[in-house]
């Protein structure tokens, strides 16, 4: 019998709840994007602070922030505790456009076979709850001999705007000695994963002035430049043939991978049969001279994220559109500012958009890449609770997506994270009929279990 079992139990006769909990949870619609959702928001903040409390933790708060509330909590052992662990979340989710895509309501979970789908079910509602239900299952066996802290924020998906403010004026509420962020994925539902690096990003919104009103395309074609037109022409300047993005000066921060790093991406059971798969593409794309994980991970990328310009219902409308937008951003690596990107992109803009029309860039959200360090005491624990879980040791990747959290602690408190999840790729995050495998799920939990007793 060792030391974990009592929790490990508690855990699995608990599923059927712990699955009736998170359903709750994911019936509020904590879109962070949309303005006048503050209801949907406050709910979900309220929610999650009543769900610490009950399942253990002594001290919550839930502290204003200029936009959306940050939820935190405090479990203190009644013998004081040599180690602090902050777990990390966002209860906030994306918005769920196409609605009609959608094989049932996004805030109404529903269980089928081995998935509960939901918005927010795998990111990262269903993570915030296995840490939660984890270590209310090892309290419910007797004191767990570690301070935790838990800084669940409602605004992970608009870029983190107001979490440095809030991290700088409560750096004594949050010290502790190490982050546990599971809002990383992992390979597949056979591959434990920690995440060793994450992406930046910034992100814009490019408009392209023509007319001063939609005009008549018969009557004015020929002697006005078409705003979609210049945009299209624009945006395919972005790249070379060789799948390189054109800005002035945009890879020259960048490092280059070393050949032990390149091996070891080499080994990750991601083959490009792997990606084709996840999603449904008739052939992969993008830079030359590198792998698919590589390029997902440890290179720069810059995505059309959506366009608009004039007419776009069913039927035909003969016009030249007053003006074109797109939104456009690009995930940054190690050393690329989001603000230098700023400036190269104005340039490239000013050297390639004609005279013929007038435009406007916006920044909407940025921050930087970051790698974490691999040798810490805290990935071997976790290592080994996944290992403790799966059965094999897990595989340590470089991820694509970012999590503005990770670089804004470590430059603030000066604390790294490990980071790992329970998400798979193929949960359709961000798109319609989310989704979470729930046996990987319930691993999570136990794993989180492990986690936090390899600490002591
Ligand atoms: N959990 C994701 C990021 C992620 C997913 C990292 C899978 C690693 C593996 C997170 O919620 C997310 O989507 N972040 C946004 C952040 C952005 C709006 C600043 C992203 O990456 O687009
Ligand atoms: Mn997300």
């Amino acid at each position: 019998m060792n030391i974990n079992s009592g929790a490990i139990t508690y855990a699995r006769e608990n599923q059927k709840r712990f699955i009736e909990e998170l359903t709750e949870f994911i019936k509020f619609p904590s879109i962070s994007t949309n303005p006048d959702n503050y209801e949907g928001i406050q709910l979900a903040a309220h929610w999650v602070a009543e769900n610490l409390k009950k399942s253990g933790c002594q001290q919550v708060k839930i502290i204003p922030t200029a936009k959306h509330p940050i939820v935190f909590a405090e479990y203190r052992p009644s013998l004081p505790a040599e180690q602090t662990v902050l777990i990390y979340g966002h209860y906030d989710v994306q918005p769920v456009e196409p609605l009609d895509l959608w094989k049932s309501d996004p805030f109404s979970a529903r269980l089928d076979g081995e998935f509960l789908y939901g918005r927010g079910s795998s990111d990262m509602k269903g993570q915030i709850m296995a840490c939660i239900k984890a270590f209310e299952s090892i309290i419910r066996m007797g004191e767990l001999p570690l301070n935790l802290k838990f800084l669940i924020e409602g605004e992970e998906e608009i870029g983190s705007p107001n979490l440095e403010d809030f991290l700088k004026v409560n750096k004594d509420l949050l010290s502790c000695d190490i982050v546990f962020n599971p809002d990383a994925g992992m390979i597949s539902s056979t591959a434990p994963t920690i995440t060793y690096g994450l992406r930046g990003l910034a992100f814009f919104e490019l408009f392209i002035y023509g007319p001063d009103h939609d005009l008549h395309s018969g009557l004015f074609g020929g002697i006005v430049h078409n705003p979609a037109q210049v945009l299209c022409d624009t945006i395919s300047r972005m790249h070379d043939l060789k799948g390189r993005i054109t800005l002035p000066g945009f890879y020259d921060l960048v490092e280059s991978l070393s050949p032990i790093e390149r091996s070891e991406f080499g080994r990750l059971p991601v083959t490009d049969e792997y990606y084709l798969e996840q999603t449904g593409v008739p052939s992969l794309w993008g830079e030359e001279g590198y792998s698919p994980v590589e390029r997902i991970g440890a290179r720069p990328t810059l995505e059309i994220n959506g366009m608009y310009s004039g007419f776009i219902n069913s039927g035909a409308k003969t016009i030249i559109p007053a003006y074109a937008m797109a939104k456009i951003s690009m995930r940054l690596v190690p050393n690329q500012e989001p603000s230098i990107v700023h400036r190269q992109f104005m340039e490239f803009l000013q050297a390639n958009i004609p005279e013929t029309v007038r435009w406007k860039l916006n920044v909407l959200t940025g921050g930087p890449g970051c790698i974490t360090n691999r040798s810490l005491s805290q990935v071997l624990s976790l290592a080994k609770a996944l290992e403790e879980v799966w059965g094999i040791p897990p595989f340590y990747k470089r991820e694509g997506g970012s999590i503005p959290v990770v670089a804004e602690v470590k430059k603030i408190l000066g604390v790294d994270s490990v980071l790992t999840g329970f998400g798979l790729p193929e949960d359709n995050i961000h798109a319609p009929n989310e989704r979470l495998h729930l046996i990987t799920w319930q691993r999570g939990i136990e794993a989180v279990i492990h986690f936090l007793y390899n600490l002591i």
